[in-house]
């Protein structure tokens, strides 16, 4: 109430994008005071053990994520585990800083609860994030941060661009996230199409091996809602001959026919459209890709959550964690542990004894994919 209160009468003028640099670094000095992290912390950070989720070979207080392109730089993951979300995923990191987009890259339609941006993954490189990660190791934080990697715009070969990413990256990641999906840099949705995706897991998968890590590293695929469906199949389909871990689904989409009446004026005519108008496709994709994989992958689901009960259908359609963007941004700080609060309450409706009992309990099984 309080926040919708100020988002209307004070945050709404405000450029978006400085909104978000300034609340960022608001919380961040909140959280760095000792007794006010603990407070928050007691008050905040799940702890019901209903919320608790085991996936990719990881423990997740609570499935409800953060997604990525709130924390670009990883520079708060801490903060926002903190406010109660059970994983962040960091990024997009590409592997040389670059500036992104130039202009206002962030639009709100505030009355279709959505968000439209043309970013273009502004980021200060692999190298930076590599630094700011390896410090969490020294602080033994116990937040699961997922690393978002792609590719630099001005990169001439992709899989050499990525390769350099998880090199620095793969060591200091929970999870790792081949984003292949951000409408924002030139060509990078074709990187989806079957044999270029399996050449660039191909590329990544060399450049885990050289690592040498001593425990791999969960591999994951974002993709966009915007394949058809026959696409998505295929991707499915790869996703379980290459044995990766898991998809994501979805990142913006560029269908602006998901927006009701003729959108506000302003709006750019490209970037990615998010939140509340993007929740039916994103729950397509997920159904289909979850009919397809028959739970032999982790499903991570994300468009347009905006409230406990949207969580909940996704995790009954397949998905085994939940991420938001949006929803967050017009929720305000308390929204995670109002999802967290109203999951737990779920599951117990439901005779769940976690959440993690009602994952895929909706969905019928699809037919097989090709061998
Ligand atoms: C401003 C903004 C920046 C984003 N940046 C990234 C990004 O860097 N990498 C990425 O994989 N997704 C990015 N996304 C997509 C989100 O992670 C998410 O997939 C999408 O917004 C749909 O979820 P939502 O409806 O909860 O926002 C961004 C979204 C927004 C709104």
């Amino acid at each position: 109430m309080i926040y919708r209160l100020l988002y209307a009468l004070l945050l709404a003028h405000i450029d978006a994008e400085r909104v978000h640099r300034l609340t960022a670094r608001g919380l961040r000095a909140l959280v760095a005071v000792a007794p006010l992290r603990r407070l928050l912390r007691r008050l905040l950070v799940p702890q019901d053990p209903a919320l608790h989720v085991r996936a990719l070979g990881l423990d997740f207080p609570s499935p409800l994520g953060l997604a990525a392109g709130f924390d670009k730089d990883a520079s708060g993951f801490e903060a926002y585990a903190v406010l109660g979300f059970g994983f962040v995923e960091v990024g997009t990191i590409t592997a040389q800083a670059q500036p992104g987009n130039a202009g206002t890259r962030i639009f709100r339609l505030t009355r279709e609860r959505a968000l439209v941006n043309r970013m273009g993954f502004p980021n200060a490189g692999a190298e930076m994030a590599r630094a700011r990660l390896a410090r969490r190791e020294h602080a033994a934080s116990g937040t699961v941060v997922g690393v978002n990697i792609g590719k630099t715009r001005a990169a001439e070969d992709a899989e050499a661009d990525y390769r350099e990413s998880v090199r620095r990256l793969a060591p200091h990641a929970d999870y790792l996230v081949l984003n292949v999906s951000s409408p924002n840099t030139p060509g990078l949705r074709d990187m989806q199409a079957v044999d270029r995706l399996a050449a660039l897991v191909a590329a990544v998968r060399e450049a885990l091996a050289d690592a040498d890590l001593p425990e791999p590293v969960p591999l994951l695929v974002k993709i966009a809602p915007d394949l058809s469906d026959e696409d998505l199949d295929a991707i499915a389909d790869l996703a379980l001959r290459e044995r990766l871990d898991g998809l994501i689904a979805t990142n913006t989409t560029i269908d602006r026919g998901v927006l009701p009446g003729p959108g506000a004026p302003g709006v750019p005519t490209e970037g990615g459209i998010s939140g509340a108008p993007l929740k039916p496709r994103a729950l397509a994709v997920l159904r289909r890709l979850h009919a397809r994989t028959g739970g032999r992958l982790t499903l991570i689901a994300v468009g347009g959550v905006e409230s406990a009960e949207d969580a909940w259908e996704r995790i009954r359609a397949g998905a085994t964690l939940v991420q938001a963007y949006t929803g967050f941004v017009y929720g305000g700080p308390l929204w995670p542990r109002r999802v967290n609060r109203g999951l737990a309450r779920l599951a117990r409706e439901t005779g769940c004894a976690t959440v993690q009992e009602a994952v895929g309990a909706e969905a019928p099984r699809g037919p097989s994919p090709a061998a």
